[in-house]
């Protein structure tokens, strides 16, 4: 095992704590140091311990918001909101982009690695909004997702992002989908999906556009690397050719989803 000597120095107080110490305190220290790393090591890779079901259901009264919160509603990891940025008189994708779902840095890498897989429009759209809507609200986040787009995308990129949500819960081998350790982080090992969903995944399993939300679970990982840098950019003529974005502005162009785009711009309001 190697000991970095500054760090070992400075964990037992620094140069002058060291200074004061006989030898044999040296070494029982170095002994002592030796041993925790070594448990560290050995932790290190031990298999990571997933919470239950239950376990994830006591923490529930421990927060001061719930989980389904959209990320625009609460301040990251506890502290105080930010006063937000106020939008354009005619927002545009780009601009909620910038302003409210930034850094958008999952949603951008999944619709990166499409583009590099050489995926269709449809499906590089599709995972570069598949998950914006948790800005808004996270429960059911496919179906929110898809009614948020959908006036303004093709049918098949709607359809994506509205079932990719039923689809991370089955692994496809042939497809090259496992089921990601992350579910059994935040869902609980034990987590069986509620009926609604395993409907759902039956009724996809014979859908000729299954191909269409298994591509995005495909593109949908989290192994990230903190490293790459990634922008909207290499996006643009995509959506230019398969966003409808209304003259109006988006939230002001009396759509289906009009108002949840005025949520988003605003969500400082109080009513
Ligand atoms: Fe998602
Ligand atoms: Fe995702």
């Amino acid at each position: 095992m190697e000991v970095d000597r500054r760090v070992f120095i400075a964990s037992l107080g620094g140069p002058a704590v060291v200074a004061l110490m006989d030898h044999e305190a040296k070494a029982e220290a170095l002994e002592h140091y030796m041993e925790e790393k070594l448990d560290e090591m050995v932790a290190a890779q031990q298999p990571e311990k997933f919470p239950t079901v239950a376990e994830i259901e006591a923490q529930i009264e421990t927060r001061p918001y719930r989980r389904g919160a959209g990320t625009v509603f609460t301040g990251r990891g506890g502290e105080n909101v930010k006063k937000l940025q106020p939008m354009p008189a005619k927002p545009t994708l780009n601009d909620f982009f910038e302003l409210r779902f930034a850094p958008a840095n999952h949603v951008l890498q999944s619709a990166t690695r499409a583009m590099k897989t050489g995926m269709s429009e449809e499906i590089i759209l599709a995972c570069l909004l598949h998950d914006c809507v948790l800005s808004l609200i996270k429960p059911d986040h496919g179906w929110w997702g898809a009614q948020l787009f959908e006036p303004y995308i093709p049918e098949k990129s709607a359809f994506a992002i509205r079932y990719h949500q039923t689809l991370r819960f089955y692994p496809d081998e042939e497809a090259g989908y496992e089921y990601p350790d992350q579910y059994y982080r935040i869902f609980g090992h034990d987590y069986t999906p509620p009926q609604y969903i395993q409907d759902t995944y039956k009724m996809l399993k014979n859908h000729k556009w299954y191909m269409e939300p298994r591509l995005v679970t495909v593109n949908d990982l989290y192994a990230f690397d903190p490293n790459a840098k990634v922008s909207i950019e290499p996006f643009q003529d995509i959506i230019g050719r398969h966003f409808k974005q209304p003259k109006e502005g988006l939230g002001y162009d009396n759509s289906p989803s009009a108002h949840m785009w005025r949520t988003l711009a605003r969500p400082d309001n109080p009513l």
